[in-house]
């Protein structure tokens, strides 16, 4: 590995983009500020016993009053696009019920003007996993299908306010983990469980994960509808959708083994990814799940077909290896009969390992995931426009660390250049990517970990909130000026 490559012909194409992530949640802190709502991971990280060190992200990082000079912390590496999300109960307090929040639109105005005068294209996360509660309330979320106006209705107010400038739309972030961590494990907000997952109460049957499913899908395709419609032409920009994007190896090289990675897949990703671009659910889900699978109306699918995506984006940090299983191994196992459809999925199964272990239980380092995964979606999805929408390491600090040690993060910076030599493999063998996004700027509230868990480009100490440069920020800034190419 190079930690600063000189070679000055790049794979990486014109006007790529190269940039950070956030999300509303994790960064803004500031909610119950200037006439914000409540929302459902508000609701939730208030009940004792919901986040590991009992955290929340009532302040966070302050992104909210700090915004100016996490800007400044970009211009400085010199990316050239910010992906971060909006939130909605800080636009729409009380979802539809309520009024537009005028400081919240404020907000938003103000982060993209500052992007934009530094020369940071908007890269715009519509739904990062918070909904104001008053959803969540009369819905039970993704639950209701009456969600779907609601959404709709908002996604509105954010294409008049912010699409003038706004020119990259994402409709949700990794709505497989929301729907798969809220409705069957119940990790998560609103906290429900199916089968014989999680050991939370609620939830009332096996089939909620995939309803949940099934309207946040057809809520995507109401909302890029809308856009096409009444926004694309004149505002001229992108609308697509970011999912978790697991690498999932065969164990082995048995045909059994390899249909069981591809019915993981399909459990995983393309649940949500082939009803947005071919109008249904994946063939093993009808297969393994028959009747208890919502069917879409031959209207739903026109709508799917019709809306499609211009781009997908993947959230990719690690691999699983996938096994073949019997129902009653994959239900003892990390798999399940349901959910990967009789495929046990892990990074560490029969004593193999994928790759590093990292501080994070789900993340293991497994770079020629990045390759795969990328070319997976190329060929699955007719090499539809890609961005990697996150990609990134989280490392826990130790107490009493000396400043030395918590800067010198040479961990995160072999994981960012081995991944990113991975993508470029892809790219060089025609794989349509368009940008990449490294997760994160800052450290932050990392959900079910709360803060004890850092992906920051920059440390934060949490005491203050003071910003630090971290080696990783001085190595992305020598690797984008390096792989930059204007036309
Ligand atoms: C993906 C999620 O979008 C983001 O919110 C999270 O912090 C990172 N993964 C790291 O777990």
């Amino acid at each position: 590995m190079l930690l600063f490559k000189n070679n000055t012909s790049s794979p990486f194409p014109c006007n790529f983009l190269f940039g950070t992530s956030s999300s509303s949640y994790q960064f803004e802190g500031a909610y119950l500020s200037d006439g914000k709502g409540l929302n459902n991971w508000d609701a939730f990280t208030h009940k004792p016993g919901t986040i590991m060190d009992g955290s929340n992200g009532d302040i966070a990082v302050d992104h909210y009053h700090r915004y100016q000079e996490d800007v400044d912390l970009m211009q400085i590496i010199g990316v050239n696009t910010y992906r971060f999300s909006l939130s909605w109960a800080r636009i729409l307090p009380k979802g539809k019920f309520g009024k537009v929040n005028k400081a919240g639109i404020d907000y938003y105005n103000r982060l993209i003007d500052a992007l934009l005068q530094r020369g940071i294209e908007p890269f715009v996360t519509i739904t990062h996993y918070d909904i104001p509660q008053e959803l969540e309330d009369r819905y039970k979320g993704w639950l209701g299908p009456r969600i779907q106006e609601d959404f709709k209705y908002y996604a509105d107010i954010c294409f008049k306010y912010f699409g003038d400038r706004v020119k990259y739309w994402v409709t949700f972030n990794e709505p497989n983990v929301a729907i798969i961590r809220g409705y069957r494990s119940g990790l998560w907000p609103p906290a429900r469980c199916s089968g014989s997952f999680g050991n939370c109460s609620h939830g009332d049957s096996e089939r909620e994960p995939f309803i949940a499913a099934s309207n946040l899908i057809l809520s995507h395709a109401a909302v890029v509808h809308l856009y096409r419609t009444k926004y694309q032409k004149k505002q001229g920009g992108r609308i697509g959708i970011v999912m978790n994007a697991i690498w999932f190896e065969p164990l082995s090289n048995s045909k059994e083994d390899k249909l069981a990675a591809e019915r993981a897949q399909s459990f995983f990703m393309n649940w949500f990814l082939d009803p947005i671009t071919l109008g249904n659910y994946p063939a093993e889900m009808h297969e393994i799940l028959g009747p208890d699978l919502p069917s879409f109306s031959r209207n739903d699918k026109q709508k799917l077909q019709r809306s499609g995506l211009d781009f997908i984006g993947l959230n990719h940090y690690t691999s699983y290896y996938a096994k073949d299983c019997m129902l009653s191994a994959c239900e003892s196992g990390k798999g399940s009969s349901r959910t990967e459809g009789f495929a046990l999925n892990s990074p560490q199964i029969n004593g193999f390992t994928i790759g590093l272990p990292t501080a994070l239980d789900w993340l293991y380092v497994n770079p020629e995931g990045m390759e795969k995964i990328v070319t997976y979606i190329k060929n699955r999805y007719n090499n539809t426009p890609m961005f990697i929408t996150e990609n990134g390491l989280g490392t826990i600090e130790k107490p009493n660390s000396k400043i030395e040690d918590i800067i010198n993060d040479v961990e995160r910076v072999e994981y960012l250049s081995s991944y990113l030599d991975s993508l470029a493999t892809a790219i060089m063998k025609g794989a349509n990517v368009r940008g990449y996004f490294a997760w994160s700027l800052l450290d932050n509230f990392e959900w079910t970990y709360g803060y004890s868990i850092r992906f920051g480009l920059h440390h934060v100490d949490y005491a203050t909130l003071n910003r630090t440069r971290r080696f990783s920020a001085l190595w992305y800034k020598h690797f984008i000026a390096q792989h930059s190419n204007k036309p």
